[in-house]
């Protein structure tokens, strides 16, 4: 199998499936974060190999897994959907869902799912027009999604929050304005294949920066929780993914989907949705799995799937341990020393190194703002949150530092 990723998340991807039996390597598909990675199996560099399509076919690849929906962009795109390998990813029209919220907007209309009211607007001018006729704080986002977009999520939360801002912002694609609608946020993960929908996970992000859910949303998660859900006990696939059945089979769709969703009036409505197993989902969600790598490869051929779960592992608990700057990604410190003071537990945790490498002395460092995601499992959420606190405080990095109150808030979905 081959990784479309750097960082954390193709050292997770690659070790979790190389661990159930996959010959694992990463094509690295960003400038930063290559160590980790490489403690999973070879890397290769753009510079070295312009296309994955070679290396696919040097290797025999069978499986893709890429971290973003970039991919779909590149000049080697058509190629690589021509090898045939299995790339664990909807493609062509199914990709819009994610790709274009106006699209996934319109198909929430279309098949009767909650969703908040929202705009596009070319320019400045537009904007402040539609907030004058429909006066409401707005999420400003991107109309087009990108890990390059000129414009990263901004939460409003007032009217006057989201005038200031609207004057701020970049209007080179243009912006998304979604109504606000509240904190209560949750997400539902499902694998789709051979028309049928597999639910694997509920999940919550913490995407503020800073304990008890403050400062600003950050470009990823500081923390999260996964719970495994193959019967949806919150009913949010019921609400949010399954109505789209008929588009699914229509676009013969097979591969992740992941509603997130906020809970406003008693009623969950979608505010993206995303074809990926996600940055910081995906990691727990391979290690709850017992058959991840059959898992994966029947969605890549749009067959039946029987996932199983591992029995007495019912939660993950994932804290990120940001460096130095983080979450003003502008602001950069030197390479600063990372230190562990114990050994890391072997049962029911993982750490996956993020912007590290090592130095000519073999001594770790920081190279970004991400240091590393420490998971905790557990057939409790207690259980996951405490393994994963306890490994975390055994890094030390000057300037670092990790939300302490993971499960605290917005844990069972619904709560604020
Ligand atoms: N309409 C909304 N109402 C309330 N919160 C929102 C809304 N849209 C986004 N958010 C918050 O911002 C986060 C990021 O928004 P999202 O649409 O998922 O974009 P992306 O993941 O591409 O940054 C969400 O997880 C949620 O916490
Ligand atoms: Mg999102």
């Amino acid at each position: 199998m081959l990784v479309l990723g750097v960082g954390s998340f193709a050292f997770s991807v690659a070790r979790a499936l190389k661990e159930n039996g996959a010959t694992a390597a990463t094509y690295l598909t960003r400038d930063y974060a290559h160590y980790p990675p490489s403690l999973a199996g070879p890397v290769f560099s753009r510079e070295a190999y312009p296309s994955p399509v070679p290396l696919i076919q040097a290797r025999g690849v069978e499986l893709v897994v890429p971290q973003s929906i970039d991919w779909a962009q590149a000049s080697w795109a058509d190629d690589l959907l021509k090898t045939g390998v299995g790339i664990l990813s909807p493609t062509g029209e199914a990709m819009r869902i994610e790709r274009e919220r106006d699209f996934a907007r319109k198909l929430c209309a279309e098949f009767k799912i909650p969703f908040p009211r929202a705009h596009v607007a070319r320019n400045r001018l537009e904007a402040g027009q539609i907030l004058s006729r429909h006066p409401a704080p707005y999420v400003i986002k991107n109309p087009l999604c990108s890990p390059t977009s000129p414009v990263h999520t901004i939460l409003c939360e007032t009217i006057e929050d989201t005038r200031s801002w609207l004057r701020h912002v970049n209007y080179a694609e243009g912006v998304f304005l979604q109504e606000f609608a509240g904190r209560a946020e949750a997400g539902h993960i499902a694998l789709v294949s051979g028309g049928e929908i597999y639910s694997l996970v509920t999940n919550q992000e913490y995407k503020r920066a800073f304990d008890g859910n403050m400062g600003i949303v950050a470009g990823a998660p500081l923390g999260g929780l996964v719970e495994r859900d193959p019967d949806d006990k919150y009913g949010l696939a019921r609400a949010l993914i399954h109505p789209l059945r008929p588009w699914l089979r229509a676009v013969n769709y097979h591969g992740p989907i992941q509603a997130t969703a906020v809970r406003r009036r008693g009623k969950w409505c979608v505010i993206e949705y995303n074809i990926r197993i996600g940055v910081t989902s995906g990691a727990m969600i391979l290690r709850l799995l017992e058959n991840p790598l059959e898992t994966l490869l029947a969605t890549t051929r749009n067959r039946k799937l029987s996932p199983r779960f591992v029995s007495g592992r019912n939660f993950g608990c994932s804290i990120t341990l940001a460096g130095y700057g983080y979450p003003y990604v502008q602001i950069k410190g030197p390479p600063l020393p990372v230190d562990v003071s114990a050994p890391f537990d072997k049962k029911d945790c993982d750490v996956w190194w993020n912007e590290v490498a090592r130095d000519n002395g073999a001594q770790l460092m920081a190279t970004g703002h991400r240091i590393a995601d420490v998971i905790g499992f557990g057939a409790k959420v207690d259980d996951a949150i405490a393994k994963a606190y306890a490994n975390i405080r055994r890094i030390r990095c000057l300037g670092s530092y990790f939300r302490t109150d993971i499960g605290q808030s917005l844990w069972p979905p619904g709560r604020e």
